[in-house]
């Protein structure tokens, strides 16, 4: 592995280590991405003995000295150079979890610390002192299994498990992004353990969520996390639309594996986390909103129910409630808009209408509704990829004529008042109101002038009519 551990960070720590003969070990995730060829830019140093006085042996070779952050109380320190974040720890006899808040009680040989690691492949050391410089220690044959592509725990996996059961998302998670298989035993271990996730914090487990769905192929994560029980705990609502229901001898989709396919369709178009989840929850609402009709099954304005599902699934998720989430949630409640002018003949209406509820996130909802199409029929999928150019044309079209996308009322509230003398009040929001419907049907253009006249029109008309008042100009007071 010599040729491998290139950096000049790691010729230092090869000298620092035998001068002072530290025994030291390069560990973890950044060994098994340097074996997949995977960058990586955070480095696990394990010593037997003081982690901290590695750290600041090292820090003492480099000039200029990098701060070193010492973390007493668990045993660690950290220092970046090169923009390498480096952390030292030494050796433990018990669970190692990098967040967790437990302070560290024995110290232990390498094989300790190896063997209470969670994964094989995440357990490989490559040595740092002496003649051990470059050499691989892998005593659960974790080599073997990145080859082989398997997750497996070094011990047996309900012992490394209960250690810490997010190690259960983060099989998951390994086999998603990696595109490897959960070892049978694991995998049936999680099967048996997946309850004891309740003792995970939700924000931990958002956490393995998200790295899933940044994945390649996000739906390797979903599938594996749905038939290993863990969904269910942290998804239900996700696990509510598996299955095909049939009455009369009619059946629907199974919208489970339809999300998923949604979800996959999605990444190639888009990096945006937020989108993804949205993909992942587009449908939600189809579980609840589930019925059988004369004319088969409806799912009834699972839109809007899904819309509010998605507020309740970020809040226990402990995922951000701000415009993040709201972005979500206005996905989901819009995601069958732009189907909808696909199917109709399009009025430019009903495009403003949607530009001016979708703002600059239109392209995205037309994102997730292209990545929306499943359907198995190959000239189906061609014909509403097609209708869907048409679409995203006539959007363009609008929005360079009416500039609909960040719509700010053409004639403010404030100018409403000031015009007629009054003060807040109903009529306010009443012609503001309908200036804006004037402007979405077409009557009038988003433009200022036009909106203002309208506005005078309309109040002529009421059934109190209002005029404008006269302001005295300055003119009268010239001649003084
Ligand atoms: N580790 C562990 N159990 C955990 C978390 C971490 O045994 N619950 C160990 C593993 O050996 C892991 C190392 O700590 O390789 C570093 O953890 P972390 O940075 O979380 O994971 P990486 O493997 O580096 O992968 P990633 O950065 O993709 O999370």
């Amino acid at each position: 592995m010599q040729d491998k551990l290139t950096l000049p960070v790691f010729g230092l720590l090869h000298k620092v280590c035998t001068t002072h003969q530290i025994e030291a070990y390069v560990i973890g995730g950044f060994v098994r991405d340097l074996i997949l060829g995977r960058p990586s830019k955070d480095i696990d140093v394990v010593a037997i003995g003081s982690g901290i006085d590695l750290a600041e042996k090292l820090a003492a070779e480099i000039s200029p000295k990098p701060k070193v952050t010492v973390f007493k109380n668990f045993g660690t320190a950290q220092l970046v150079v090169d923009q390498l974040e480096i952390e030292f720890v030494g050796a433990r006899k018990e669970s190692y979890q990098r967040d967790s808040r437990k302070p560290i009680v024995e110290d232990g040989t390498l094989d300790d610390d190896q063997k209470r690691r969670d994964f094989t492949i995440n357990a490989l050391a490559i040595g740092l002192t002496g003649d051990n410089f470059g050499k691989l220690l892998d005593p659960f044959n974790g080599l073997e299994d990145l080859e082989n592509k398997l997750i497996r725990t070094p011990l047996d996996p309900d012992v490394t498990f209960s250690d810490d059961p997010l190690r259960m998302m983060r099989a998951v998670r390994f086999a998603a992004q990696l595109n490897f298989e959960i070892e049978r035993s694991a995998f049936v271990s999680i099967q048996a353990n997946a309850a004891r996730l309740d003792i995970i914090s939700f924000e931990r487990i958002s956490e393995e969520m998200n790295k899933i769905l940044r994945c390649k192929k996000p739906s390797l994560g979903f599938l594996l996390l749905e038939q290993t029980g863990l969904l269910d705990l942290i998804l239900p609502e996700l696990v509510a639309l598996k299955g095909v229901e049939e009455i009369e001898g009619r059946g629907h989709k199974d919208n489970f594996y339809h999300t998923l396919q949604v979800l996959d369709n999605l990444v190639p178009n888009s990096e945006n986390l937020w989108l993804r989840w949205s993909a992942l929850l587009h449908d939600i609402g189809k579980a609840p909103t589930k019925k059988f009709k004369k004319n088969g099954w409806t799912f009834h304005n699972h839109d809007y129910v899904g819309a509010r599902m998605t507020q309740k699934v970020f809040h226990r998720l402990k995922l951000p409630m701000n415009e993040k989430m709201k972005y979500v949630q206005k996905m989901v409640q819009l995601h069958l808009r732009p189907i909808a002018l696909v199917k109709d003949t399009i009025t430019d209406a009903a495009i403003r209408r949607l530009l001016m509820e979708a703002g600059d996130d239109i392209d995205d909802l037309m994102m997730l509704c292209e990545a929306d199409i499943t359907s198995k029929n190959h000239s189906r999928v061609q014909r509403y990829l097609l209708n869907f150019k048409e679409v995203r044309q006539k959007l363009k079209d609008i929005e360079e004529k009416d500039h609909l996308r960040n719509f700010q009322p053409p004639v403010s509230g404030e100018l409403i008042m000031e015009t007629f003398g009054i003060g807040p009040s109903q009529v306010v929001g009443l012609l503001k109101n309908a200036i804006k419907e004037a402007i979405l049907d077409g009557v009038i253009e988003n433009d200022p002038q036009q909106a203002f006249d309208l506005m005078l029109q309309m109040a002529a008309t009421f059934e109190t009519p209002l005029f404008p008042i006269i302001h005295p100009t300055n003119d009268a007071n010239n001649g003084i």
